[in-house]
């Protein structure tokens, strides 16, 4: 679960997790998220230059870490932070984030930010790891002809090779699917591995972030560029 951008005041984010396990009969959740790194208007939905606020990381983090003392989140974390978000992070907070949920995948391998995760021991978890072609972001990282041509060495399809590779980087990835077969197809993914001559094959790749967050950029808001959102990671 994830909290909104428009509850990350403090009173809002305890609000919002207990409307939440209030809504699923819990009594708590395993793993609660910093969706984005941005802050907007209570109440709001989108990420227009009207509803964007002033950062307020470490207030809204402080937050959740009350979450955690209570029991009600057993962990806590954030998603889409730069590695320099996370650094200043870990650096100031007495919970440090058990994740950073983050788009990875062959196409955005993301080196930095992965031997952060490795070096302070939070875990890298990749969204779009398939690239998310079926959606509106229509990533090629399935047709990218390094991966599929790995592929045909190993026998597998792009997509289990595009996954295994993820796992074997350490991170956790979450395919999205809804054909059964595929389904079974991404769960395929622990009786092979790709061998180090293959593996190395993947620092050729040409690297493109796909979900770039050009809604949350505007000239009156915290983050006046790309640069400034990703710090630079773009
Ligand atoms: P579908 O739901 O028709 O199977 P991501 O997880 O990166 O966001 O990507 C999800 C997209 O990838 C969906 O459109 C899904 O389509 C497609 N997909 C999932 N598994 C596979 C697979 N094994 N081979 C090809 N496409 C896949």
């Amino acid at each position: 679960m994830r909290v909104r951008c428009s509850d990350h005041s403090p009173e809002d984010v305890s609000k919002a997790l207990s409307k939440t396990l209030a809504d699923l009969q819990l009594d708590y959740i395993d793993l609660y998220l910093i969706h984005w790194p941005i802050r907007t208007k209570p109440g709001s939905r989108g990420l227009e230059a009207e509803v964007m606020l002033p950062l307020s990381l470490w207030e809204t983090w402080s937050a959740m870490e009350g979450l955690y003392a209570s029991g009600q989140a057993r962990a806590i974390g954030v998603s889409n932070f730069s590695t320099k978000k996370l650094q200043d992070l870990v650096t100031h907070a007495k919970v440090p984030p058990a994740v950073n949920q983050v788009e990875c995948h062959p196409v955005w391998q993301q080196p930095s930010l992965h031997n952060l995760c490795q070096s302070t021991g939070v875990h890298l978890s990749a969204y779009s790891p398939l690239g998310s072609p079926g959606s509106w972001i229509k990533g090629g990282v399935l047709k990218d002809p390094t991966l599929i041509e790995i592929a045909e060495k190993l026998d597998r399809s792009p997509a289990q090779v595009a996954l295994r590779w993820g796992i074997q980087s350490g991170h956790s990835v979450l395919p999205k699917s809804t054909t059964e077969s595929r389904i079974k197809e991404n769960l395929d993914l622990f009786s092979w591995s790709i061998p180090p001559h293959l593996f190395s094959q993947f620092s050729k790749i040409q690297q493109a972030r796909l979900l770039r967050g050009d809604f949350a950029v505007h000239e009156s808001g915290p983050y006046k560029s790309l640069e400034e959102l990703w710090d630079g990671e773009i």
